[in-house]
């Protein structure tokens, strides 16, 4: 028999993405973002994000079944991102997918939004190795999961105490007078400067934990171009940018082959739409192959919030028997 159909929804941020999967086979990922309606802000807007979630889920639907040619009828189970995320744009999505579910009178799967990061590398490159390491960030998030069973058991080891490092890179961005969101701006800035032109702290690298700060980063980027400013001399941009990036991905690659060697695993997978940046994924390949880790990164549509990702961690809890949500589950935004 077919394996089931599963229709994955997320709108934990101010992405609206509808996804397909049949087992672990993409067959449809649609996107809807609000960021441009944000980008004036220079943030998320939360009252913003939930209307653009409630405007574009119909038409969001729409298209993922036409890219999957399918019809409605013929999904078997739906999955929404239960948690963590706006606590309103959350509830957009946990609305929606208790009306299909019990429209199509099929079961309903409320995921937690960090292990569906996990499971969508299994879309790309297949079974997860058990146990993996995942370093997760974004703009919302920065953690370290030990992950033994994706679908039952992931395991926090570590997460920011101040700002996401996505965030970081969105704030110093608006410092050098970059675009929001930030960070792409600075992953190609950073291309034509030097990583050690300044000499940046790095919060929390030898604290002996996996938690990650970058607010005393951010602030020293600051100060650092206000002195510059002040002086009446040129700022170079490529220089900050390329020495606030290797900050951020020298503690970042540190700490997760850290975790590695401390739960002796030997599979790390990044995610989060910051695994886009180029130097993360050198620095982070560098270390593995010296410390004998395998890396995985899904491509950058995969890293970013999707609804392939929902649906993927959905239809692993389908394949692994675990039960279906109460069609009552709340939108949980600290999950
Ligand atoms: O996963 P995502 O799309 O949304 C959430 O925040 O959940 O991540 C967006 C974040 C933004 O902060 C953006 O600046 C950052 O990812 N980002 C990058 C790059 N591409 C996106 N940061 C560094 N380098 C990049 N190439
Ligand atoms: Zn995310």
């Amino acid at each position: 028999a077919d394996e089931p159909l599963v229709l994955g929804i997320e709108t934990s941020c101010d992405e609206t993405g509808i996804g397909i999967v049949r087992g672990q086979t993409l067959l449809a990922n649609a996107v809807a973002s609000s960021v441009e309606e944000h980008a004036r802000f220079g943030g998320v807007v939360p009252e913003v994000a939930s209307r653009a979630h409630l405007e574009a889920m119909t038409p969001t639907v729409e298209r993922a079944l036409e890219q999957a040619g399918l019809r409605f009828s013929d999904i078997d189970a739906v999955a929404v991102t239960a948690g963590p995320g706006l606590a309103g744009a959350l509830l957009v999505g946990v609305a929606a997918a208790k009306a299909y579910a019990l429209g199509l009178g099929v079961p309903l799967y409320g995921v937690n939004h960090l292990a569906a990061h996990v499971a969508v590398d299994q879309l790309e490159h297949g079974p997860l190795p058990k146990p993996s390491i995942a370093l997760l960030v974004s703009g919302g998030h920065s953690s370290l999961l030990l992950v033994p069973d994706v679908a039952r058991d992931v395991i926090s080891l570590g997460s920011t105490v101040d700002d996401a490092a996505g965030e970081a890179f969105d704030k110093v961005a608006r410092v050098l007078g970059l675009p929001f969101p930030g960070g792409p701006h600075i992953d190609r800035a950073a291309g034509a400067g030097s990583g050690s032109a300044v000499a940046f702290p790095r919060g929390k690298y030898d604290d002996g934990t996996l938690d990650f700060s970058f607010s005393g980063l951010k602030t020293a980027v600051a100060r650092w171009v206000e002195a510059k400013e002040r002086a009446g001399e040129p700022v170079p941009v490529a220089d900050v940018a390329a020495s606030f990036q290797e900050a951020v991905v020298d503690v970042l690659t540190r700490k997760a082959l850290q975790a590695c060697e401390r739960y002796d695993v030997k599979d790390l997978l990044i995610g989060g739409g910051v695994a886009a940046n180029s130097r993360l994924r050198a620095l982070a390949q560098e270390r593995c192959d010296a410390a004998g880790v395998r890396l995985r990164v899904p491509r950058p549509g995969l890293c970013t919030d999707n609804g392939a990702m929902i649906a993927a961690l959905g239809s692993e809890l389908v394949s692994s028997g675990v039960s279906p949500s109460s069609l009552e589950i709340p939108a949980d935004s600290s999950l």
